[in-house]
């Protein structure tokens, strides 16, 4: 399906948008081992959340529906020699790598087409030293085959700054024998550390280096998901750039291993106010109030990539019409993702008459640039569409977004809330 987006005048207006995604699947994953039963309310309708649970379902737990977006997950009789279908999820396919392989189970993991070029070697590396039996297929690829009888713990560097990675091996620690340490290169999203804290592992973290004991039982809570920061962006974007706009993005998800994209759009003039400042389930929310404001270029490198690495793609559409040159480095991690979203980020934004330049492991875009109406691409990517989308609304005249369904994977309804903050 193809969607038009036309250049906006002030946006304005209030959303709550859907439940963060990578909460979601850390709860139903962490309440399958607890003991009890976990209720998730808040859950987005997010194809990648849907696949983890029929992951969970397919390897024996109960996944029950009480509501639209509430779930009680209770561990069933775990079940040996099955396939689980990832989907499109990464988050899926890593995180239920470390879960499988604690659990001793023999267990395939497959996905679709974009998710079957994505690389599964960092997640068999440490579960390998940890002792797991693991193949993959030509390239490092899904499907994966895990066998394992026992784990031990491991001190593990992994080589990029991946939470995927992290998770998978503190996941896989929970059932090993001895202590389990992950040493990061640069901080990563914390939720399934803040989870387990709040299920009643044994987890301390020291620096750089999250420890955990094995063996502990976890047990069951009620999980509020919050909503999700990186939905938000798109919106947050938006208002930043059609000038007169105030967009206020209610019960927002704010842990600060999430807020890169808030700081950049601060630093780079827009006008970002916090109300309404809670915690639910150990994680900060608040109310994101944002106004446009004039846009400069900046330099966004080290440690802040982990932070906003989901919303790059969308920053350079912001990056667009700021004044002087933004740049981007050290953030290679982004040809791994649903796209390659470095190339696909590039081709789009040249379509809609940007001046960005690829780079190995970032881009640098020169503004502002008056951008022009054309047909972008998803590439399958769900950020893709939804970050070419808000260029759209900064474009002469109309931008069709291809394939734009791909939406579906993580904000089903993006183009409903779109259409009532431009209208
Ligand atoms: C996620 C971690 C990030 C992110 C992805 C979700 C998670 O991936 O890009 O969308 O929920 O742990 P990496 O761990 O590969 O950086």
């Amino acid at each position: 399906m193809n969607r038009q987006v036309k250049q906006a005048g002030a946006i304005g207006g209030t959303i709550r948008v859907p439940g963060d995604k990578s909460i979601a699947h850390r709860a139903l994953i962490l309440g399958s081992l607890a003991r009890g039963e976990q209720i998730v309310e808040g859950l987005p309708d997010a194809a990648d959340v849907k696949s983890t649970a029929t992951c969970l379902r397919t390897l024996g737990c109960s996944v029950e529906e009480l509501a639209n977006d509430k779930i009680m997950i209770s561990p069933g009789q775990w079940k040996s020699g099955v396939t689980i279908d990832a989907g499109n999820s990464g988050t899926t396919a890593r995180l239920l790598s470390g879960l499988v392989a604690g659990l001793g189970l023999d267990c395939t993991i497959d996905g679709d087409d974009s998710l079957k070029r994505r690389p599964m070697e960092r997640i068999a590396e440490p579960l390998r030293l940890m002792g797991a039996e693991i193949t993959t297929a030509a390239g490092g690829c899904l499907p994966m085959r895990i066998r394992a009888d026992g784990l031990e713990g491991i001190v593990y560097h992994p080589p990029m700054a991946s939470a995927q990675v992290k998770s998978a091996v503190l996941l896989a620690g929970l059932n090993a024998s001895g202590e389990t340490t992950v040493v990061e290169k640069a901080p990563t999203r914390d939720h399934t550390e803040l989870m387990l804290g709040a299920m009643g592992a044994k987890l301390s973290r020291r620096g750089d280096s999250i420890t955990l004991s094995g063996g502990a039982p976890l047990e069951a809570v009620v999980v509020s998901v919050p909503g999700d920061i990186s939905s938000a962006a798109f919106f947050m974007a938006a208002a930043a750039i059609v000038p007169g706009s105030e967009a206020r993005l209610i019960h927002t998800g704010i842990n600060p291993t999430r807020t890169g994209v808030l700081r950049v759009l601060q630093e780079m003039g827009a006008r970002i106010a916090l109300e309404n400042q809670a915690t639910t389930a150990g994680e900060p929310t608040a109310d994101i109030i944002v106004r446009s404001g004039p846009l400069e270029g900046i330099v966004i490198d080290g440690g802040i990539i982990p932070s906003l690495i989901d919303e790059l793609p969308l920053l350079a559409a912001v990056a667009t019409r700021a004044r002087g040159t933004t740049v981007v480095r050290g953030a290679e991690e982004l040809r791994h993702k649903e796209s390659d979203r470095i190339r696909c980020t590039v081709d789009n934004l040249s379509r809609l008459g940007a001046e960005i330049e690829e780079l190995d492991d970032g881009f640098i875009i020169k503004g502002p640039c008056a951008l022009r109406g054309a047909q972008v691409d998803s590439f399958g990517d769900h950020r893709i569409a939804m970050a070419m989308a808000v260029a759209g609304l900064v474009a002469k005249n109309a931008t069709t977004v291809q394939d734009a369904d791909a939406v579906d994977i993580s904000y089903p309804d993006f183009f409903r809330d779109l259409d009532r903050l431009v209208d």
